[in-house]
């Protein structure tokens, strides 16, 4: 029970640590006195302090110690940038880096790739030569998307991993609880922090019976998003059981729980199984097959009677395909009604592009399945109709099926087989096929379908289905067709059904891992240079912020005191400003400028409170910085909503902010401003909002004596009239004053491990 086994085949030194982790479960169990779920033992397992752990359901804060950390090239930059600031000499976690975001489709595979690697060349040198400086693994462009990676080697039953990608939870197909979180989450971890987690609750769903036909995997997550909506799973973990899991592929399970993503659930998770045993051994794991057979009972399975907070029951044997869309993945209609339903609400019936492949769905199986169908179509003289494209979803998956032939399929078949990484799934898609404004349809079998998503047309209605009915479709060309119901005219005229999709679930003559992609860090890392250039407009160094000087804040000037709504979008905008996301002075060109001044009503025009001229929000904040002047912004509700992005905390800190001072903030917005040294403060009585004027003065007092639970002065020094005083809340517990002092959390961990 005690052995060593290595966590993957590419590292040496890291090893499964069931052990431990079932010591921890044991402590938890017996301090709740209740059975346990398999993602609670999972999570519990993982704990900083089994003993102390306060643990409630959706209601206390989990501090964890993750297996493995995960980024792709594009969230990875700024996750980097910080983690070398804090001058340590590796990362604390195992680590690795995927390029996959950044290839654009145009082509097709080859060429595209290409292209990709001379227009990303600085990032791919940045992140190649900082993972081997770090010590993490180095995925390099054209090696596949980063949840299949994480699958094909990563990820086994019953360990923790965070990735930052939304999609991270494909690897609870595997068994292991994969949750996505933003840049500053990573770089906690690989800096040695535990990272932080709302106790989820559990969403249990149980699969009875078994599939058959045209259903598939994808049709179960289709069929639960339909149920529980886009939002039914936040703060929830959701959790597979039932005898219908023990029919499903590894990688089928991988579909279902990458989609789990889009009903906002924390993660999903599949218990472990046979088919996973059968995973890990084609995909040259088996030691680890083995040793999670003696934990299975355990530690990776559920307890008999584990309760869930909610329950939902799927019958396989009736349960059919689904199409789902458009611009949400939780407008299900069965394909059976897709018909009567297309036509009433006047979507575009021709089908213009069908894309198979993406995470959420190359595996081997799916592609199988897919060019079974194709094969099936052109014994009958037909190709696409519409615009078909593959993409693998990793290199091996590409190699293999161009060995057993899926691949040269495809091509026959009309198809465009992509590079093996995101393109069009993120919207790097060069679509040319139609004018941006038209409208139309096409259907992928990826997980996201938001308007202009992949291809940033609004008009275009992508819906999502499995790779079996999208190839179905792409034959049709046609929204209305049913392949379970409705016949195609053959070459020569005469009336034919498809046959039901059938494929291996795995290569029976193995996996061909295809071109070698991947770079251990050298041994001797000590000659690595990190290569950023000086003249770079995407990357730049980032320099540790200077530690708290010990004063108290005074007669600092109010920034912007902005006006309803502030997410995370209004304080760091998205869009074209992501490919700066690496050059911190860069970006933070666009701090608040989303944001509305409650002066004018108006987006990204401030007054300078010395000099009277009113400008944009960064150039004042620049020009207040330049002249020594810390400054505040004041704020109203859930203060920075929206996502986890690190740029809105980061930008303020690097503009010479001092503190944010709102009515309340966000949780993961409030504490990534803490990781960067500001101070997020309250409004004990929120009608003080109301009573401060953009062009006070503010004075926060005593922070010297800054601790737990105790509220911060403020003086208000109005333009006219006489100063008053009111008292500001915060959320801090000693360890973030400590980072506070430190001027970041990162500078904390690096003092820490200078000591
Ligand atoms: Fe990439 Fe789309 Fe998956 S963007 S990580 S292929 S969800």
């Amino acid at each position: 029970l005690d052995s060593k086994v290595n966590m993957n085949v590419w590292e040496k030194d890291t090893f499964v640590n069931y052990k431990k982790n079932l010591e921890n479960v044991k402590i938890v169990k017996e301090r709740l006195g209740r059975p346990l779920t398999y993602g609670e033992k999972i999570l519990y397992g993982h704990l900083d302090n089994p003993h102390e752990q306060e643990i409630e359901r959706g209601v206390s804060y989990l501090k964890l110690r993750p297996d493995r950390v995960a980024c792709q090239d594009a969230t990875a930059q700024m996750a980097i940038l910080q983690f070398m600031s804090a001058g340590m000499d590796k990362v604390a976690t195992p680590s690795t880096v995927h390029c996959d975001h950044l290839i654009q489709a145009q082509t097709g595979g080859p060429e595209d790739l290409a292209r990709a690697i001379d227009i990303n060349k600085e990032v791919y040198d940045f992140l190649g030569s900082a993972t081997s400086k770090y010590n993490m693994g180095f995925w390099g462009p054209g090696s596949g998307i980063i949840h299949q990676i994480i699958l094909e080697n990563y990820a086994f039953p019953g360990a923790l991993l965070i990735g930052t990608d939304s999609h991270t939870p494909n690897a609870g197909g595997l068994g292991q609880l994969a949750i996505g979180v933003g840049g500053a989450d990573a770089v906690d971890v690989m800096a040695d922090l535990p990272w932080e987690l709302k106790a989820p609750k559990y969403i249990g769903v149980k699969l009875t019976g078994r599939m058959s036909g045209w259903t598939s995997a994808k049709d179960v997550i289709l069929k639960v998003a339909g149920i529980t909506t886009v939002k039914g799973g936040t703060g929830a973990i959701v959790e597979y059981f039932g005898d219908g899991v023990d029919a499903l592929s590894c990688t089928g399970m991988g579909t279902i729980c990458n989609m789990g993503a889009e009903i906002g659930a924390t993660t999903s998770v599949f218990p472990f199984n046979k088919s996973m045993v059968d995973y890990l051994k084609a995909t040259e794991r088996s030691a680890i097959a083995d040793f999670a057979q003696l934990y299975h009972k355990e530690l990776l399975s559920a307890d008999e009677g584990a309760e869930y907070d909610q329950l939902i029951e799927i019958d396989l044997n009736t349960l059919e395909p689904y199409v789902n869309g458009p611009f949400t993945p939780d407008l299900a209609t069965p394909i059976s009604k897709m018909k009567e339903v297309a036509v009433q609400e006047g979507w575009p019936l021709e089908i213009k592009v069908g894309l198979i492949g993406s995470c959420t769905n190359s595996s081997y199986e799916d592609m199988s399945r897919a060019a079974n169908i194709a094969r099936d179509a052109m014994a009958h003289g037909l190709k696409a109709k519409s615009i078909f494209t593959v993409t693998p979803g990793s290199e091996q998956v590409r190699a293999t099926i161009e060995r057993d032939g899926q691949l040269q399929t495809f091509l026959d078949f009309g198809g465009i087989v992509l590079a093996n990484a995101c393109g069009p799934c993120i919207g790097q898609w060069d679509r040319r096929d139609i004018k941006k404004g038209d409208k139309n349809t096409i259907v992928s079998s990826y997980n996201r379908n938001f308007t202009g998503r992949n291809d940033s047309n609004p008009e275009t209605h992508a819906f999502v289905a499995s790779p079996d009915v999208v190839t179905a479709f792409a034959i049709a060309g046609d929204l209305r067709f049913n392949p379970m119901t409705d016949s195609l005219k053959s070459a020569d005229g005469k009336e034919f059904m498809l046959a039901e999709p059938k494929g291996d679930g795995l290569p029976s003559k193995g996996f061909d891992r295809g071109q070698d992609t991947y770079r251990a860090p050298p041994a001797d890392r000590s000659t690595v240079e990190v290569k950023i250039s000086p003249t770079s407009d995407r990357l730049q160094k980032l320099t540790p912020f200077k530690p708290w000087d010990g004063t108290d804040g005074k007669d600092m000037p109010i920034l912007i005191k902005s006006l309803g709504k502030t997410t995370t979008d209004h304080i760091s905008q998205a869009g074209p400003w992501l490919k700066y996301r690496g050059h911190l002075q860069n970006i933070s060109n666009n701090y608040m400028i989303g944001a509305i001044n409650a002066v004018n009503g108006e987006a990204n025009n401030v007054q300078n409170v010395f000099t009277g001229k009113w400008d944009g929000v960064p150039e004042t904040a620049i020009a207040y910085r330049d002249q020594g002047v810390r400054w505040v912004v004041v704020g109203g509700e859930n203060f920075g909503e929206g996502s986890s992005r690190e740029h809105a905390a980061l930008e303020p800190r690097y503009l010479g902010g001092f503190a944010i001072i709102t009515k309340s903030f966000a949780r993961i917005h409030e504490t990534n401003l803490k990781k960067q040294g500001l101070l997020p403060l309250n409004f004990v009585n929120p009608a003080d909002y109301d009573k401060i004027n953009p062009e006070d003065r503010i004075d926060l007092v005593g922070l010297n004596e800054l601790a737990p639970g105790k509220n911060v002065k403020m003086v208000v020094h109005p333009k006219d009239g006489a100063a008053w005083e009111t008292e500001l809340s915060h959320t801090y517990n000693s360890e973030q004053i400590a980072w506070f002092k430190a001027g970041s959390a990162l500078n904390r961990m690096a003092e820490l491990h200078r000591e």
